[in-house]
């Protein structure tokens, strides 16, 4: 089926309800943007030079994702021999890979679940979880403790540090996703939430969390960066944001010395960054 073709379906079996439960025809319709996906040939955002962000996010691919809940029913397996044992929608098991496929997946700890793209190159270090409709691309790091939420879309190279949680947008279905382009480093325990785009080659210091409500003040440009509207916070390329403070001055905040979380950016990738950035390369 053609993708305009799938999307249209997608669309009358995601709009049925609950009608649609045990519907064959919906469950292969479903199947197949669930291989569409996997393969990376669909995605639930991907670039549009046309649109204000850069992005477009695909309704359809998340309300095809919601409809595979819907059609799902709770299934156990694993738990021989002792192991531990899952229960999940059947339609959304683990994934399973081949050497062919060129993405490694250390043992211990990790789950990929089907509906997620990993392109070849991927490494994934365990313990690591990537959930449905997210988009890894080639030569991605995953570290350890590191999760690629629900539809988030990770470019090329992009390193993502021990313990980096990459926030999942599923629903609303038109909300965009976390983006993370190519070539972004983010540091360990860093939080990426809420649809927030990080662009090329942008630098997150370990501990930067990001939200909608988070401002961002960029001491080099003078601006204070921010969600507006229908507009996510966008972290310009090239950025290297780390995590600081700022003083409250509302009610009792001056008086009692509060300050509150923000993160700053405190210059734009240079040599110096490159070599911080590089240290790790060598586990490729
Ligand atoms: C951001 C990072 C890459 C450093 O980039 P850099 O370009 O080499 O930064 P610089 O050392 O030139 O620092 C620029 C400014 O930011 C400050 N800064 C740098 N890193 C900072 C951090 N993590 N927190 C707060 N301030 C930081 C520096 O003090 C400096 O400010 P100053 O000029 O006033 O002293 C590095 O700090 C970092 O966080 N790396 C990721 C580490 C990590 O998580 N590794 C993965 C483990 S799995």
């Amino acid at each position: 089926m053609t993708t305009e073709n799938l999307k249209t379906k997608i669309e009358e079996y995601f709009s049925a309800g609950a009608s649609v439960v045990g519907n064959r025809e919906a469950m292969a319709a479903f199947e197949e943007l669930r291989e569409a996906l996997e393969a990376g040939a669909v995605r639930s955002a991907e670039p549009d030079a046309a649109s204000a962000t850069g992005w477009r996010v695909n309704a359809w691919v998340k309300q095809g994702i919601l409809l595979g809940f819907r059609l799902g029913h709770l299934e156990a397996w694993g738990g021989n021999d002792g192991g531990l044992s899952f229960v999940d929608k059947h339609t959304f098991p683990a994934r399973t890979f081949t050497a062919d496929e060129g993405i490694r997946i250390v043992a211990g700890g990790s789950s990929v679940r089907r509906g997620a793209y990993l392109a070849k190159g991927v490494i994934c270090v365990p313990p690591m979880y990537v959930n449905v409709g997210a988009y890894v691309d080639e030569g991605t790091l995953v570290d350890s403790h590191a999760l690629v939420g629900s539809c988030a879309q990770i470019g090329k190279r992009v390193h993502l540090s021990a313990a980096a949680q990459v926030g999942g947008v599923l629903e609303p279905v038109n909300a965009s996703p976390v983006i993370l382009e190519d070539d972004a480093l983010v540091g360990g325990n860093c939080g990426v939430y809420e649809g927030t785009i990080v662009r090329r080659r942008a630098v997150l210091a370990a501990g930067t969390i990001l939200t909608r409500g988070t401002p961002v003040y960029d001491v080099v440009n003078g601006t204070v960066l921010r969600a507006e509207g229908e507009m996510p916070l966008i972290i310009p390329e090239g950025a290297v944001v780390v995590p600081g403070s700022r003083a409250v001055n509302k009610g009792k905040a001056a008086e009692w010395g509060v300050s509150v979380y923000t993160p700053v950016i405190v210059k734009y990738r240079d040599e110096k960054t490159e070599l911080s950035a590089a240290l790790e390369d060598i586990l490729r």
